[in-house]
């Protein structure tokens, strides 16, 4: 791999994600050789930390997820960090920390090029990118920034937070992140539908009856409930990592697959998404919160949530669009909170055949990729004894060595940002056509909300959520194939 000459400026570097994901994303990479000699990374966060503090910060996150690592890579690898006290909402502070960049290009002659990672809460990062134009802190080479989840939180902000982003960076310098697409199962889904006869046949409206994608926790808000209620699952899970994952599924097929071509194909589905009308809200969405068991508290009773709070911490959907290979095919999604375990899956239910042995049961592909990776297809096959049909499943799972050698999502996603690859980034007009779509659905709640009477389900803890999710589907035979 190549030395990538780079200065690297994170917002938020003594925080959890520069920490638990970031700092051994970036030592992995410096493994590889992809970053080495002439990379420097600039942590910035209010306390008031030293260089010598902050890298034995980055030492101790890389011993969390590698307690056998080389002792002398790693120091050599933390000497490319430094700290700077700042505080985003001051201006002068741009002009240190842009003096410090200058200076740690010079002694690691890094080309003038920069990379500036937002890993902060999300209120700050119009603050930090009309800082960032104000005190001119782009440089000579290339400048590419990295813009952590949530990207707005309804269509207006998303769009003020982008003019503020594009005063200095162009759209293909900007790297809006989502972790999702960084997961292996994920990236596997264009490959699996592209490069095999089989499913290349069977990927079409005549043959796939609905898909299903289900992403649960089985935590509840734990300490985020003042963030949580700004937010609320539909903004949360649903406007970035589902819509993700639904356009994979959904897309044509791109012509090759660069990122032009990527984000071409998504975006010429997405021309065809569906807006609900109010009424289609209250018929094919499903909102709820949860309730208490005897251990845990319900999610009204969380810290830093409103007794009479609103916000849904599970909501269940459909997605259709009226064109491509999955034309009207509905596309059902759930996600919450405290839910039975934690899972993260996409089945894919074909529609059943009649044959001479009648309606068979109809064959489902499961992509299961949180916590497992495996593909589980299943076949009708004859009973051994006896007349008639029985179902066969058959799983791939990726070995334990396979497994070991996945690289993290964040990993991932941070090699394609040094070499300039946004294939697994969203692209602006997505995420304004996932925007539309989010609030189409938050207005038609909003406005039920103010009736005083909105329908949000108490569901039990520790289950699969509210049973009127089951109102979702479209004829009364259909069911969830997962809980
Ligand atoms: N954590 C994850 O696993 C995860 C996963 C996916 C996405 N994300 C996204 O990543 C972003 C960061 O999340 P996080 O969990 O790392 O948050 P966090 O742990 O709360 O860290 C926030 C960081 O911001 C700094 N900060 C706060 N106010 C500041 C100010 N006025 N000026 C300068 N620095 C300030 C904090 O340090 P000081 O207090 O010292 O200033 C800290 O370094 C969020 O957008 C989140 O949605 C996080």
């Amino acid at each position: 791999m190549q030395d990538i000459p780079a200065v690297m400026i994170i917002f938020g570097g003594s925080g959890d994600l520069a920490h638990r994901k970031l700092y051994p994303a970036l030592f992995n990479l410096y493994e590889q050789g992809l970053l080495h000699a002439h990379f420097a990374v600039i942590a910035t966060a209010r306390r008031p930390w030293s260089h010598a503090f902050l890298q034995e910060q980055v030492a101790d996150a890389i011993h969390e997820v590698n307690p056998e690592v080389d002792e002398e890579h790693l120091t050599a690898f933390a000497s490319h960090f430094y700290y700077q006290s700042h505080d985003v909402t001051k201006v002068d502070h741009y002009v240190t920390l842009k003096n410090l960049a200058a200076k740690l290009d010079q002694k690691y002659h890094a080309q003038g090029n920069h990379v500036f990672y937002m890993a902060m809460a999300p209120r700050f990062f119009g603050t930090i990118a009309t800082h960032i134009n104000d005190q001119r802190l782009t440089s000579t080479g290339f400048n590419r920034i990295v813009v952590e989840k949530p990207f707005g939180r309804s269509l207006e902000t998303a769009e003020e937070l982008n003019r503020q982003i594009t005063a200095c960076f162009e759209e293909s310098q900007i790297f809006r992140i989502d972790h999702y697409l960084g997961k292996e199962m994920i990236q596997n889904i264009l490959p699996l539908r592209f490069a095999n006869p089989l499913m290349r046949q069977a990927w079409n409206h005549e043959q796939i009856a609905n898909i299903q994608v289900t992403l649960a926790e089985r935590l509840g808000v734990e300490a985020r409930g003042g963030y949580y209620e700004t937010a609320g699952a539909l903004r949360d899970m649903v406007q970035n990592h589902i819509f993700q994952i639904v356009t994979l599924l959904a897309m044509p097929e791109p012509t090759d697959p660069s990122a032009n071509a990527v984000h071409q194909a998504k975006q010429t589905l997405l021309a065809s998404l569906q807006l609900p009308t109010p009424e289609q809200v209250s018929q094919h969405f499903i909102r709820g919160q949860y309730a208490a068991s005897d251990r845990t508290f319900a999610y009204r009773n969380e810290p830093n949530v409103a007794p009479d709070s609103t916000t849904e911490t599970y909501v269940a959907g459909q997605i259709k669009f009226t064109a491509g290979p999955l034309a009207e095919v509905p596309i059902y999604f759930r996600t919450g909170k405290a839910l039975k375990e934690k899972m993260s899956r996409v089945d894919v239910v074909f529609k059943p055949v009649k044959s001479f042995y009648g309606e068979a049961t109809a064959n489902y592909l499961t992509i299961e990729f949180d916590p497992k990776n495996c593909l589980t297809l299943s076949l009708n096959g004859k009973q051994i004894k006896g007349p008639g049909l029985r179902q066969e499943q058959f799983t791939y799972a990726l070995s334990d060595y396979e497994t070991s050698i996945v690289p993290d999502g964040y990993e991932r996603l941070l090699h394609d940002v040094f070499v300039n690859n946004s294939v697994n980034f969203t692209h602006w007009a997505e995420l304004k056509r996932y925007w539309e779509f989010i609030d189409a659905i938050e207005s038609a709640w909003q406005a039920e909300n103010a009736t005083g009477e909105p329908a949000i389900a108490q569901y039990p803890p520790y289950h699969y959520g509210p049973h009127s999710s089951r109102k979702i589907f479209a004829t009364t035979d259909m069911k969830w194939i997962y809980g």
